[in-house]
């Protein structure tokens, strides 16, 4: 499974990169806003400057809701940089859109996913990844998981090469479900993935091991 962290802060992506197990990244117009980062120059440099860091798939989201609009900033977003994948919101505009950038071979992200019938119809467009929100839908008392198993079935049945993006993942079990499952991807805060490697049994152990090695 890919790990992609979910930020547009460079320390942590530089941290997640160090790690050795980054895959790419992910970001959207709340997160961006989160790092100050304001004006559409600024935006456009840093995203570039967040593939500068990382070697893979780099999301930025449009903000158009129409789809000319969609269109145009799509565009833009892909002529940035090659790792740039344009992040594309689950709306009846934003299905045309994935459907054109499909055509024009430029990869999408479809987002703001909640249901089995939205991430269907990502597919039938050609996304090349669609973001179910799985956190989000635990906040309203919904199981996420259980939509990216029905996905997964539904992708599997019909050979559909979109990717799994598992987003809005809040701590490392959702990580090992998604994993479990067969998602492609997981989208994650860097605490989710620090926390994985963390285990009382490894920290005992390894100060018995240092203090065994002194004698
Ligand atoms: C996905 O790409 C989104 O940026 C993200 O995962 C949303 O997560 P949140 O629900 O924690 O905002």
């Amino acid at each position: 499974m890919k790990f992609f962290i979910d930020t547009a802060n460079l320390a942590q992506i530089k941290e997640a990169q160090d790690l050795g197990v980054l895959d790419g990244v992910t970001t959207n117009p709340s997160l961006m806003a989160k790092e100050g980062i304001k004006g559409d120059a600024n935006i456009l440099k840093h995203y570039v400057d967040i593939c500068n860091i990382v070697t893979g798939d780099v999301s930025a989201e449009v903000i158009s809701t129409d789809f000319e609009g969609m269109v145009r900033e799509g565009e833009a977003l892909a002529k940035l940089h090659p790792q740039i994948v344009v992040k594309v919101p689950m709306i009846k505009e934003g299905v045309k859109a994935i459907k054109y950038f499909t055509e024009k071979g430029i990869r999408t992200n479809c987002t703001l996913v909640f249901s089995a019938g939205q991430a269907l119809l990502a597919a039938k467009a050609g996304a090349t990844y669609v973001s179910p929100f799985i956190g989000r839908l635990d906040d309203v008392s919904t199981d996420g998981l259980t939509l990216i198993e029905d996905i997964r079935t539904i992708y599997d049945n019909f050979g559909y090469e979109t990717q799994i993006l598992a987003a809005s993942v809040r701590h490392p079990m959702h990580i090992i479900e998604c994993a479990k499952i067969g998602a492609d991807v997981a989208t994650c805060p860097l605490s989710a993935i620090i926390a994985l490697l963390k285990h009382p049994l490894t920290d005992s152990g390894l100060a018995q091991f240092l203090k065994d090695a002194g004698k």
